[in-house]
């Protein structure tokens, strides 16, 4: 396929103030002189934030990483992930026409969006808000046939269901990602055969769906106020001294009695500061944690687990306390920055709502 450049240019780019303090933090993830490694992000977020990617957003790309146009260029028209043409405003819906989709009705599914959307893929409807383009797998084969709009799944799909899905999103709904036709994830369609026990700690949709339903930014533009910027490389500890001398007997002492302790606390790793943690919730009761956006029922016991119950001990950390919790949440690092817990349980500890906690109660 030919790719090439819209003929339709816009003015100019520019990354919105968040979008470039992003950029500037991606950049320091290489080595100096290196910089033209963030090419790909830096790309990437243009697109997020504009929906495609234009010349002038290209060449501001080229100039931030000190390379020249035709480099960036090559780059962005090598890759079908980035986008050339302007695309839906509200919606550019990618059908997989591989194998396993095709076999299982991808061809309906590409009818419904000549139908409803444009005739030729890469066009825009009437009315702006969707194009559409048919992909390669995109590696739900066992959930198929499945479509990717904007950055989530929508799997096990059929023509009807695509067309109420479309028509959902012009009337400014995002519907649940992830399979559509009741199943959980990618188990077979007449049940669990096997594992049948293994429900513990089991979110409400299958972790990517529940990821996007928590982060609700499925078909929206990346302005980089959504996700706090984060850079854990910079602040990496040092790896901690080998002892040079024997342990004081005082000290294996004191190694042997926290061992022997009923309740062991979780193993944290350095770098940052440790909050004031709590043994356990005070007699009120824990807060429901799950009420801050980016928290789920895992999450919320890894953070009673280090001693995090309520919302005003998380409202009070500082930069430092956030960046040592970040690092401590096993299997979820970086998430405290990310979702920005401090602005909601400041918020939430003040007995106010966010937008997040009025919708998870309304559930
Ligand atoms: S064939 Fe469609 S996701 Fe793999």
């Amino acid at each position: 396929m030919l790719r090439r450049l819209h003929h339709d240019q816009p003015e100019s780019f520019a990354f919105t103030a968040a979008n470039e303090k992003w950029a500037d933090a991606q950049i320091t993830k290489y080595p100096q002189g290196r910089q033209a490694s963030a090419v790909i992000p830096l790309l990437w977020r243009a697109q997020e934030q504009e929906g495609w990617l234009s010349r002038p957003a290209i060449e501001a790309v080229a100039d931030k990483l000190d390379m020249a146009y035709i480099r960036v260029l090559e780059v962005a028209t090598f890759y079908f992930m980035f986008q050339l043409k302007p695309v839906g405003s509200v919606a550019h819906i990618q059908i997989c026409g591989t194998t396993s989709c095709m076999i299982c009705g991808a061809e309906d599914l590409v009818a419904v969006c000549k139908d409803k959307i444009a005739s030729k893929s890469h066009e825009l409807s009437s009315d702006g808000k969707f194009s559409w383009e048919e992909v390669e797998c995109l590696g739900a084969c066992s959930n198929a046939p499945m479509a990717q709009i904007g950055k989530d799944y929508y799997e096990d799909l059929t023509a009807t269901g695509l067309a109420d899905l479309i028509d959902g999103l012009a009337n400014g709904q995002v519907p649940t990602p992830g399979p559509q036709n009741g199943r959980y994830a990618a188990e077979p369609l007449s049940g669990l055969t096997s594992l049948k026990d293994h429900d513990s700690g089991k979110t409400q949709y299958n972790a990517s769906a529940q990821l996007a339903v928590d982060l609700s930014d499925t078909v929206k533009r990346i302005d980089g106020s959504e996700v706090p910027i984060l850079t854990p490389w910079l602040n990496k500890s040092k790896p901690a001294k080998k002892p040079t001398t024997k342990k004081a007997p005082a000290k294996s002492k004191q190694t042997t009695k926290t061992a022997a302790s009923p309740k062991a606390a979780p193993k944290t790793a350095s770098g940052g500061k440790k909050p004031r943690t709590m043994k356990a919730p005070r007699k009120s009761g824990a807060d429901d944690l799950k009420l801050i956006k980016g928290v789920g029922p895992k999450m919320e016991k890894l953070c009673n687990d280090l001693g995090f119950y309520h919302f005003d001990q998380i409202s009070k950390w500082s930069a430092d306390e956030v960046a040592w919790v970040d690092q401590n949440l096993e299997g979820f690092r970086g998430r405290v920055s990310r979702d920005n817990w401090v602005d909601q349980a400041k918020i939430l500890a003040s007995g106010g709502e966010t937008e997040f906690s009025v919708r998870t109660k309304s559930k």
